[in-house]
């Protein structure tokens, strides 16, 4: 064994996709025992190659290991149903994307059966799994965390949230919603460059340093925000910026591009100024989003 293997133990994973292979991957590669279960069981043949034990059902997987992870894109909740006794003093790590109503009656149903639940947010993709780019959120049993934090470590750097077992897909949902806003602006800002005949790899340029640049601008929104304070120091008002906004979903429009992507941030601008906060600093959007 490496320095660098943990000592092998028993593990299960549900859910061999994407995500669940690699998952299985690099617990099978720093030297844990792993057992696999996946709906299409072919899915599996290329871990079984690898060292991976197969189990035949949910029940035998659940049976072979303390720690089972979990996988899935869907039917976490149907694919425990019916395994009350063999779920019993178990350790159950979802690391499915979930909605928090979802978690929180999966963590009490296995809670009332005896089990320890950690849910977990993947934030990475297949390939980096095992990297130091990859990071996994963890929320849920705080024991559970502290005797599976050696085999999770294995997939990248983990950052253990809390007993609440909804802190960590709130927060994967809130970290993916900042990439799909960022991927959706990106969409946009392509198309619309494309409808005067740039190519992406042409406007490539303008855009990844701009995108760079505007980053710099999140401690100041996050420091405002906390505050509550959008008012001091105004650099780019909401006024002359919800002028910019509706120019790019009329502009959008007339050079044939959907606005869809545009039009929400455009009504929420429209909202807080009407409110009243035409001089504050955009950062204020976040107040209409909120509802205030
Ligand atoms: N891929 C990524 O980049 C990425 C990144 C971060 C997080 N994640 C998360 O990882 C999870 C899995 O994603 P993935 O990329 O591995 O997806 P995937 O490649 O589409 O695989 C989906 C997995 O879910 C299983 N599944 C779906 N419906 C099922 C059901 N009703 N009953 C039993 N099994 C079912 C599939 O089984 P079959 O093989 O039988 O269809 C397969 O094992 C998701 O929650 C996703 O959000 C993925």
């Amino acid at each position: 064994m490496s320095e660098h293997e943990l000592e092998p133990k028993a593990i299960s994973i549900i859910g061999l996709g994407a995500m669940g292979t690699a998952l299985a991957s690099i617990l099978i590669d720093t030297g844990n025992t792993v057992t696999v279960w996946n709906r299409t069981s072919a899915r599996a043949e290329a871990l079984l190659a690898r060292g991976a034990r197969r189990a035949a059902t949910v029940a035998e997987a659940l049976a072979t290991s303390d720690v089972v992870n979990l996988c899935l894109y869907a039917a976490v909740d149907a694919t425990l149903a019916g395994h009350g006794a063999a779920i019993t003093g178990k350790t159950i790590v979802n690391l499915t994307n979930g909605r928090p109503d979802e978690v929180r009656a999966l963590s009490t149903a296995l809670g009332s059966q005896g089990a320890r639940y950690l849910d977990g947010g993947i934030m990475a993709t297949p390939p980096m799994i095992g990297t130091p780019h990859a990071f996994i959120l963890y929320s849920g049993s705080a024991d559970a965390f502290e005797d599976a934090k050696e085999q999770l470590a294995a997939f990248g750097q983990s950052h253990y949230l809390g007993e609440d077992p909804v802190l960590a897909a709130v927060s994967d949902l809130a970290l993916l919603s900042a990439m799909y806003g960022l991927f959706g602006g990106y969409l946009h800002a392509t198309a619309l460059a494309g409808s005067v005949g740039f190519t992406a790899k042409e406007f490539l340029p303008l855009v990844e340093p701009w995108l760079a640049a505007m980053m710099t601008a999140l401690p100041d929104y996050a420091e405002r925000i906390d505050s509550g304070d959008h008012a001091r120091d105004v650099m780019s008002n909401l006024q002359m910026q919800s002028v910019a906004i509706s120019n790019i979903v009329a502009a959008s429009h007339s050079l044939g591009i959907d606005p869809a992507f545009m039009e929400p941030i455009e009504r929420l601008a429209k909202k807080r100024l009407a409110a009243g906060f035409g001089s504050d600093e955009a950062s204020g959007i976040i107040e209409a989003m909120r509802g205030k």
